[in-house]
This record gives structure tokens, C-alpha cells and sequence, in this order.
């Protein structure tokens, strides 16, 4: 769908691109390669490692590199083992409601509003008693491929059409267990649920209760029926799931004439889904508040199988791929987000109370009252922290913010006037607790110095960006620092391609479009990609193959390609067990179709995976990896 990829619309119309951006030709080059005086003060460590490039042992990788593929199979380096689990369809086990999948899809929407949701992203592993061998798997369904998920799909359209992609959007919790030295889904498990497109969520922080959040059906403002195009994921410090509300914007139909606001949040005269056909909640020509109840990260509990998740207005509005929380040296909680969608903003939350000892209990309404940034890169490597507050500087009422929830639900018009940096697509981030330090992948943006479009800045460095890169900065002292430094980790693309802005400065094995993004324990960063159907396997995306995973060693600058997706895939969220020997991953629309429909008369036309079932379907799933030694992985 028109979502995640680099052919989606941008509606970011503000001035305020061209005062980053780079006139000077050698400051770009040397912000490219990472090598500038400033660079070279602050990334010192990292930098003098690049010395010992080209030794053949790399003390942090320690798996054989794959190569890349264009296969319908999912690949893993010699002595690992990979196993999809939890596909769509399959019942996440609540007791007595356990609707066995049916290849030909013909489950109804009661059948999937229990069973695994469509296009499995971001992911997270909660142990059950510290246990390495049985926890929790939360887990987001971003979206759906509505040519897939009904038989005949999508003609005619009806009701139970809209409750059917309703219930397969939104957020699964299952209990899984290594058993035997498989892992395999615990059915029933009282922690099994399914949050979905209708799910009631409470409504918390200032922008509760405001008036542009009241609608007729919740006329005090409080609560509204689910969550939509969740993307990525990260655990909080008190135990609970973070989830973000992505392109929330494209399942609404608007009307004839947008208001500047509607026009400002990409919305669509007719949207890609035809929800609001029978559910006209999602008609803001009738509903128009509904649209501002979505565009929250969403907080969830998944240890209390009855505890109502929440949406945390108090970190912003916005196309937020994810959220991951960071702890100042007193115990305040930073929640770092960024919104994918092309020149939008990187955002950082910085909570007025202190982390609490008693779990997500405690910490119920930590996430309710704080400080809410965005970020600005500066040309000079130096980066400030713009406060969203009503009231200060031009986010006042004659300006159209009128009260501290206005400004967050109109975060984005909040961010224009305030001089924000618009970023290529900020994805996924990744957090180095211990060093001070946040990565962030920008993931590409085609539209990047076009015609009537902002033109390259420091931070967003390459026209036409078709590779993305990974952005990574140090605060200024702790996590809530008004100002930070900041630098390229990597820009991603083959460093032989013929064309500049394609060139890459990556050392090892290529890649491009990264996304999904993790820190692991030992130090590795993990790297997963989003290539688009539209995009793979020709001009310059020739030669990367399908979607993948890759190891980034961040002394070495080493690169090194971890797995390989089936076609058409996307390979996206990443958790490891606490002991470090079992990673999930998810591999989500397998055999997507270049316009992000499949024909539900061939919809085997690019993928089978993972079944391979004659008469059956491609399907997002989780995939298990482990070493046949038993051994961490990634060594
Ligand atoms: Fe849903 Fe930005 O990936
Ligand atoms: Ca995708
Ligand atoms: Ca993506
Ligand atoms: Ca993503």
C-alpha cells in the first residue's frame, strides 16, 4: 500500500528546509565520509578502529557472511537454523476461541480478529521469569494486502471486509517455548490477545480530553477504538511494549477541499482502504476529530492480560515509526521518535518524573507529563533540541496553538515554525545506554532536492536518495541535553555505484533502504532492510537482492550480511532471549506486489513462503533463528 516506501507522498510544504541547507561542496563530502575535525574529536574511537579494516577476524562477528539472493527462500549463515512460526492466521491461543487457519483464506473476521494479524513488524521478547526459554512475543501488524486476505478479495466490498483488515491490523501478544530444542506458540495461554483496529485504548497526557479529540461516539475524549499501521517497537525499563501509529493518515477519506491542517497530515480525498465506506468513522467529512485520536505511540502491558493499553499524547502526534527510551543519570525516562514520511522530524521526550521500582504498575503515567523536542541538525555537526511548548516562541495562540494539546496534536505545524531539520524517512532508532549514543536509519527519499522539494542539508546529505543512511548522535552530557553532536554511521549503497548520490561509504557487504534497527548486548547493530517491490533488482538496486538483515561491528565499521529474505519481502523487528542464543525476527509481506495488492487470482505470483502449499498464500511470520551449537548468535 502507500505507506512505507519511497514512492508515498509528502506533505511537508514548510520554508523551513533551506536554512540547513549545505552550500559548501567540501563540508558535505567530509560529513559524507564522516571524517571532519569535529567527527574525528567525537567519534575518535570508532575512527581509529577503521585502522584495523581488512583484518580478517573480527572479534564481534563471528558468522560467515551470506551472499545476496533474488530466491524465494529465507537464508541464514552456515551452522544457524531458521523456523517460521506465528504466521498470519495461525490462533494466538485464547482458551475456546481457537479458529484453525484456512489457506484459502476464508476465515471470517471474528475468525482473525483471534487469530495472527497481517505483515508481522516490529517485535519484542518478554521473558517470563527471566526465562530464556519461555516469555511473551508482542508483536505489531502493520498493515494489510486486502488482495490476500479475502478469497476473492477485494470485490465487492463489504462490512465484513472492513472488520476483517480491522481485526488483522493492530498488535499480537503470544506465549512461545523452547521445548525439545524447538520453539513453539503455548496454546492456550491466559497471556494471549489481540489488539486491533477497534480495541478500545485509553486516551492519556495533555492532549486527553481536548476538544479536537472528542468525537460523537466519545464525547469526553477519553477513549478511542484502536490503533492503526503499527511499525516498530521497543520494551520500556518498567516491562511494557511501545508501539508506533506509522501512516495512519491513509485510511481516512477526506473531503473535496482539505483545511490546511488535513492537508498538512497527508490525508486523501479517498483513501487506500475503503474502510470508511461501512464505517464511517473513518469519513472525516463526518467524523473529523477521529483523525487526530490516531498518530500516538501506544503503550502496552502485555504481562496483565486485562490491562487497558494506552495512547500517550504527551510525546507528540505524529507518523511515528516507533518509540525507545533512553534513562538520564537520575532515572527520567528520554523517549526518542521519528516519523516516516519524507522531510519529517526526529522528536525526543524528556519525562518530568523518575523512573519508578514496581514495573509498568508504577510507572503508569510516567509517559503522561515531560517535555516534548525536535530535533535540529546543524551544517556544523551540532544538533539542538527545540522545545514544543504552547507559549514559547511562535507556538502561540494567534499562530493556531491555542493550549499545550493543540501543539501536540498539531506537532508537525509545531515543528515548521520551529526550524526543524526535515529528515529522509527517519525509521527505526537504536539506543547505546552505556555510551551515551542514538542511532536513527533514514531510510531514502527519492524526492530529495526535486523539483519544488527542500534540496539536500548537512544530515540528509545525497539528492535523489535512493541508499538512505544511518544518522547517529551523542547528547551534550546526558540523555535530556538541549544539544548534541552528531554524524553518519554509514551511508548505505554500493561504493561503486557510477552515481554519486548512490555511491555509498560502507565497508563490507552492501545494502540499502535500512530500516529495522537493534543494539544487542554484546554491541552489534543490526540492520535490516525495506527495499520497495517497485524498486528491487534493477537500475541502481541491481545487485542487492532481496530484503535482508545485516551485523554492523560499530569499532570496525565492518558489515556483514546476517540473512536474506524471500522475495518481496521485508525483513523488519528484531528481539534476542535475555541468554542471547535465540533471535526472532519477522519477515512481513513476502511476495508484495508492486502496488502493494496481490491478485486474488495468482496470489502466488511472486512468493509461497513460507508454506509453499498449492492453493495457498504467502504470509507475513516470525522466523526463530538459533546455532546449531546452541551458541549466541551472531558469533
Ligand atoms: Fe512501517 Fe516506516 O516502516
Ligand atoms: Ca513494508
Ligand atoms: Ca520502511
Ligand atoms: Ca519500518
Amino acid at each position: 500500500m502507500a505507506k512505507d516506501f519511497d514512492t508515498m507522498e509528502d506533505s511537508n510544504r514548510s520554508a523551513n528546509a533551506s536554512i540547513h541547507q549545505v552550500s559548501d561542496p567540501a563540508r558535505r563530502i567530509w560529513l559524507q565520509g564522516g571524517l571532519g575535525a569535529l567527527a574525528a574529536g567525537l567519534w575518535a574511537p570508532w575512527l581509529s578502529g577503521c585502522a584495523s579494516m581488512g583484518a580478517k577476524e573480527d572479534a564481534l562477528l563471528g558468522f560467515k557472511s551470506v551472499p545476496v539472493t533474488d530466491k524465494d527462500t529465507l537464508v541464514v549463515p552456515e551452522g544457524y537454523a531458521a523456523l517460521a512460526i506465528a504466521a498470519w492466521g495461525e490462533p494466538v491461543g485464547m482458551a475456546g476461541n481457537m479458529p484453525a487457519w484456512k489457506p484459502d483464506a476464508s476465515n471470517s473476521a471474528a475468525d482473525q480478529a483471534v487469530q495472527m494479524g497481517m505483515h508481522h513488524d516490529g517485535i519484542e521478547y518478554f521473558p517470563l521469569d527471566g526465562s530464556s526459554m519461555r516469555g511473551l512475543l508482542v508483536m505489531n501488524h502493520e498493515y494489510t494486502d486486502d488482495g490476500l486476505l479475502h478469497p476473492g478479495g477485494m470485490t465487492p466490498w463489504n462490512a465484513e471486509k472492513t472488520m476483517k483488515s480491522q481485526a488483522a491490523h493492530g498488535v499480537s501478544v503470544i506465549e512461545v517455548e523452547l521445548k525439545d530444542g524447538r520453539w513453539n506458540l503455548v496454546r492456550p495461554s491466559k497471556y494471549a490477545r489481540r489488539f486491533t483496529a477497534y480495541t478500545p485504548f485509553a486516551l492519556s497526557g495533555p492532549a486527553a480530553d481536548h476538544k479536537l479529540m472528542k468525537t460523537a461516539a466519545d464525547p469526553a475524549g477519553r477513549t478511542v477504538l484502536g490503533t492503526l499501521n503499527n511499525c516498530a517497537s521497543s520494551m520500556t525499563p518498567w516491562g511494557t511494549y511501545l508501539s508506533g501509529e506509522e501512516n495512519w493518515a491513509f485510511y481516512f477519506d477526506g473531503p473535496e477541499k482539505m483545511s490546511a491542517d488535513q492537508a498538512r497530515w497527508g490525508m486523501r480525498k479517498k483513501s487506500f482502504y475503503p474502510w470508511a465506506t461501512t464505517d464511517k468513522r473513518f469519513d472525516a467529512t463526518q467524523h473529523p476529530n477521529e483523525f487526530h485520536r490516531f498518530g500516538w505511540v501506544v503503550e502496552i502491558d502485555p504481562t496483565d492480560p486485562i490491562s487497558l493499553p494506552v495512547k500517550r499524547t504527551a510525546l507528540g502526534r505524529a507518523a511515528h515509526e516507533g518509540a525507545w527510551v533512553a534513562v538520564t543519570k537520575d532515572r527520567r525516562a528520554v523517549v526518542y521518535s521519528g516519523e516516516d514520511a519524507r522531510f519529517e522530524y526526529i522528536y525526543k521526550f524528556v519525562s518530568r518524573d523518575k523512573i519508578a521500582s514496581g514495573g509498568a504498575k508504577a510507572n503508569g503515567s510516567l509517559l503522561d507529563h515531560g517535555t516534548l523536542y525536535v530535533a535540529r541538525f546543524d551544517a556544523d555537526g551540532s544538533g539542538h533540541w527545540l522545545p514544543l511548548e504552547q507559549g514559547q516562541g511562535p507556538l502561540t495562540a494567534a499562530n493556531g496553538f491555542a493550549d499545550q494539546g493543540e501543539v501536540l496534536i498539531k506537532s508537525r505545524q509545531a515543528s515548521d515554525l520551529l526550524g526543524a531539520t526535515k529528515m529522509d524517512r527517519p525509521e527505526w532508532l537504536a539506543i547505546d545506554q552505556a555510551k551515551g549514543e542514538v542511532y536513527c536509519t533514514l531510510t531514502n527519499n527519492s524526492q530529495r532536492g526535486a523539483k519544488d522539494k527542500p534540496g539536500v542539508d548537512a544530515a540528509n546529505p545525497r539528492a535523489n536518495n535512493v541508499m538512505g543512511q544511518i544518522i547517529r548522535w551523542k547528547e551534550d552530557g546526558d540523555f535530556d541535553a538541549l544539544t548534541m553532536r552528531w554524524d553518519h554511521l554509514v551511508l548505505a549503497g554500493d561504493p561503486a555505484n557510477e552515481r554519486a548520490e548512490a555511491k555509498g561509504n560502507i565497508r563490507g557487504d552492501i545494502f540499502a533502504c535500512p530500516d529495522g534497527l537493534m543494539l544487542d548486548a554484546r554491541g552489534v547493530l543490526w540492520v535490516q532492510t525495506d527495499a520497495h517491490a517497485t524498486q528491487m533488482y534493477k537500475g541502481e538496486m541491481k545487485g542487492f537482492g532481496n530484503n535482508q538483515m545485516l551485523a554492523l561491528d560499530r569499532t570496525t565499521g565492518e558489515v556483514r550480511r546476517f540473512l536474506t529474505g524471500p522475495v518481496n519481502c521485508e525483513v523488519t523487528g528484531a528481539t534476542l532471549t535475555p541468554d542471547g542464543r535465540t533471535m526472532f525476527i519477522n519477515i512481513q509481506h513476502p511476495g508484495e506486489a508492486p502496488g502493494d495488492r496481490s491478485d486474488p487470482a495468482d496470489p502466488t505470483k511472486y512468493s509461497n513462503w513460507p508454506d509453499r502449499q498449492a492453493g495457498g498464500r504467502p504470509r507475513s511470520a516470525t522466523v526463530v533463528i538459533r546455532k546449531a551449537d546452541g551458541g549466541v548468535i551472531g558469533t
